[in-house]
């Protein structure tokens, strides 16, 4: 008997207190237990997934969509809260520049609109992934990293990496010490940097890396390790607005070879080039009658912008004039007009050249450009 009113009042202590928290509920939300321990959890870093298409998705039989290949990674949900969309789901060389312009205005919309994300994640097709990446690290201008990632083999392959190389960006993305780094690019469990690294084989898996001054860091089972950091200007620092640029400007890149004819750039400019990159031969040398085509731009204003064929080492500034007063030097026949890409390859100095004329023409203040960044 005693016990059963002990258990009475207990139960109409907890009906009061229950009514206590039915009150407090019309100022919050009753609190489930799941919740309670979700919120005791330490909350997990939140990624996005903007996923752009390529080998990575490339199932025979149907390609996967973002949500099939965040689904595929179980082990995500251990590393961070990713939520995953669908931007495109196509080759990287069939993207379009107008959907870089996109891509870049979604991941900095993304960014505004959402102050906690740790980071954003953009699969891509391998063949021109260094250019887009180079795109996003020049024009996203938020500290937070950007890591671009893909695979070389499909996903009805075996071997397919796209798995663990999506993991490895994530983590990278999710890691505090990976921002203000610029956009990355992470594969084959090695973090590149956007400015410098480049597909240097056809089909290996070890293809993305970073000539003459290497990876940034790499993805180890414990954690994310940096070891440098990428110098030249980008995001933050970067002076290109992609909500200010409706559109970017044409500009043709050319290489040296043998005998080559400069009807080629004279072509390009007719048809409208507002720019041209040549990848000269060694450090600035031309060839055939390509100085017609050079002298014919000059003569219409299209800017030239001189890199190297050889895959990496740097094309020079210009050479300066000897003493106050004294007249520029002329670059001595057969060479390449100088706005000096420095190491830049020839067609990430197209990206940078598309974006910095949309702000000048100007060749010093192209010259500055082709330093800064
Ligand atoms: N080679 C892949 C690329 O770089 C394309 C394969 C595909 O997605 O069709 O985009």
């Amino acid at each position: 008997m005693r016990k059963r009113s002990i258990a009475l009042m207990l139960c109409l202590l907890a009906g009061a207190a229950s009514v206590v928290h039915g009150q407090a509920a019309t100022m919050a939300p009753p609190v489930s237990a799941s919740a309670q321990a979700t919120a005791q959890a330490p909350a997990l870093p939140r990624v996005r997934l903007v996923a752009t298409g390529g080998t990575i998705s490339n199932r025979r039989g149907g390609r996967l969509t973002a949500d099939e290949i965040v689904a595929s990674v179980p082990a995500l949900a251990e590393v961070a809260d990713v939520e995953a969309e669908q931007f495109a789901n196509v080759a990287s060389s069939q993207l379009t520049l107008e959907q870089w312009l996109d891509i870049a205005r979604r991941i900095e919309q993304l960014f505004r609109e959402d102050p906690q994300l740790a980071g954003v994640v953009v699969t891509s097709g391998t063949d021109t992934l260094e250019e887009l990446a180079y795109f996003l690290h020049l024009t996203v201008r938020d500290r937070r990293p950007v890591v671009v990632t893909g695979s070389m083999r499909n996903p009805s392959q075996v071997g397919y990496e796209g798995q663990a190389n999506l993991l490895a960006s994530v983590r990278v993305a999710a890691d505090a010490g990976a921002a203000g780094r610029g956009v990355l690019v992470v594969l084959n469990d090695e973090i590149n940097g956007a400015r410098d690294v480049t597909k240097t084989d056809a089909l290996r898996l070890h293809t993305f890396a970073s000539r003459t001054f290497g990876a940034l860091g790499v993805v180890d089972t414990d954690r994310v390790v940096f070891r440098r950091t990428a110098e030249g200007r980008h995001t933050t620092a970067s002076e290109f607005d992609v909500a200010a640029i409706t559109a970017l400007p044409r500009v043709d890149v050319f290489m040296v070879y043998q005998g080559a004819p400069g009807d080629l750039l004279k072509a390009a400019i007719d048809f409208g080039a507002k720019g041209l990159v040549i990848a000269t031969a060694g450090a600035g040398a031309t060839s055939g009658t390509q100085g017609e085509g050079f002298a014919y731009a000059r003569e219409k204003g299209v800017p030239v912008v001189a890199t190297t064929r050889t895959g990496s080492g740097r094309i020079a500034g210009p050479r300066r004039p000897a003493g106050p007063g004294a007249a520029a030097p002329q670059d001595p026949p057969g060479m390449a007009p100088r706005i000096a890409a420095g190491d830049l390859s020839a067609v990430k100095a197209r990206i940078l050249l598309m974006l910095a004329l949309t702000k000048t023409s100007d060749s010093a203040d192209l010259q500055r450009m082709f330093s800064e960044y």
